[in-house]
């Protein structure tokens, strides 16, 4: 079954075309990325306009990989700079070949995930295909299973680690999942993002800038001197919204003093790290056991980061549990897995009944 899929959540425009939940056939994506950087965090409106901008090229480009007609690129594409040429090459493009459509619904911007469902259904309309709507988080976690050589067995503990959700989610089979835990505040991504702008890294999405930094620390000589929130409780919830603020302490300049200089920021930047992967591995596993599972999923931005794959994937091991995370393409936002998440657990529903939903939940049906 190939499913052709849109993801607008936020400020990336993204579609890709997917057989069988697992085969990549074609994949474009336009971000807004640098628009927000300049205005030091997103702003609605333009990541909506953005959208608007980039889906028909978007959506044309990954139709032209997918017939082998001739792409700009498939990776990455800007709007301006598509060739007319294409415009002709869709003629020929062969929907038949096409099983179903699905989008994103939600969670994200409620401007950006309209472009997308709009255009979804308007497409499902015009070639008569079915469409699947999709959680964006459920998305996620189905990163894992897209070009992925070991088989993924159940049942799996998924951790859905992005810039606004940290999830831990029991998956007894593809349309089995229970919520088991998860921030009850900030996101593990927004840890780091507002920890890179408290040290200077960067205005709006910092998490790869900081763990770069983190990476240039050699010792962690400052090691424990930020909370592991919540670490020792039972429960498999957490929270991040402290770390701010014992960050914002840590680099007050009397304490700077204390630390030699050139080493400050990095060694800041690692034991900020080491707090959040810490809190995450440990929650992780402890759930793992508890509901004696035989995989576990990361998904999501953060799940690029690489203490995280490395320390979950230590633990795991010593569990005899596999560790599975996507490629680092397939962590941050795009429609490879929105369209194997649509194939393994997703329905088709009728389009007036298909709805953006901005704050959707991992656990609710879409
Ligand atoms: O999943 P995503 O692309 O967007 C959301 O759905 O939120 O995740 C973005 C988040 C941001 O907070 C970003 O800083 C974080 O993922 N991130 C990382 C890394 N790469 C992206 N955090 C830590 N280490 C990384 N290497
Ligand atoms: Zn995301």
């Amino acid at each position: 079954m190939t499913i052709l899929a849109i993801e607008t959540s936020c400020d990336e425009t993204a579609c890709a075309i997917v057989k069988d939940g697992v085969t990549e056939l074609a994949s474009s994506l336009a971000t807004s990325k640098e628009l927000h950087e300049k205005t030091g965090g997103i702003v609605p409106e333009v990541a909506a306009r953005k959208q608007v901008e980039s889906i028909v090229p978007v959506i044309r480009d990954a139709l032209c990989s997918f017939s082998k007609a001739q792409a700009v690129n498939p990776r990455l594409v800007n709007p301006r700079l598509v060739n007319p040429q294409l415009i002709a090459d869709l003629r020929n493009i062969p929907t038949q070949n096409l099983d179903a459509l699905a989008v994103t619904v939600g969670p994200g911007l409620v401007g950006s995930l309209v472009v997308g469902v709009e255009a979804a259904k308007a497409l499902s309309l015009a070639w008569n295909k079915p469409l699947i709507p999709v959680n964006h988080l459920v998305g996620h976690i189905y990163a894992n299973f897209v070009d992925n050589k070991e088989k993924i067995e159940f049942p799996a503990m998924a951790l859905v680690v992005s810039g606004g959700h940290t999830d831990l989610v029991l998956l007894k089979n593809h349309d089995d999942m229970k919520y088991i835990g998860g921030t009850l505040d900030d996101a593990a991504g927004e840890a780091f993002d507002k920890t890179a702008r408290l040290l200077g890294l960067s205005k709006y999405l910092g998490g790869v800038l900081l763990s770069n930094e983190a990476a240039q620390c050699k010792t962690n000589s400052i090691k424990g001197s930020l909370p592991r929130p919540m670490i020792k409780d039972d429960s498999f919830d957490m929270s991040f919204s402290g770390l701010k603020t014992a960050v914002r302490r840590l680099v007050e300049p009397q304490l700077i003093a204390a630390i030699p200089k050139a080493a400050a920021r990095p060694e800041i930047a690692r034991e900020v790290e080491e707090a959040v992967v810490d809190v995450l591995v440990s929650k992780t596993t402890r759930a793992a056991k508890k509901y004696n599972v035989r995989s576990i999923l990361l998904g999501g931005g953060v799940s690029a980061n690489s203490r995280l794959r490395s320390e979950m994937t230590k633990e795991g091991h010593k569990m005899s549990i596999n560790v599975h995370y996507p490629p680092l393409r397939l962590c941050t936002d795009n429609a490879v897995y929105i369209a194997s998440a649509a194939y393994f657990c997703g329905k088709p529903k009728p389009l007036d009944k298909i709805f953006v939903n901005p704050s959707l939940g991992v656990m609710d049906k879409v």
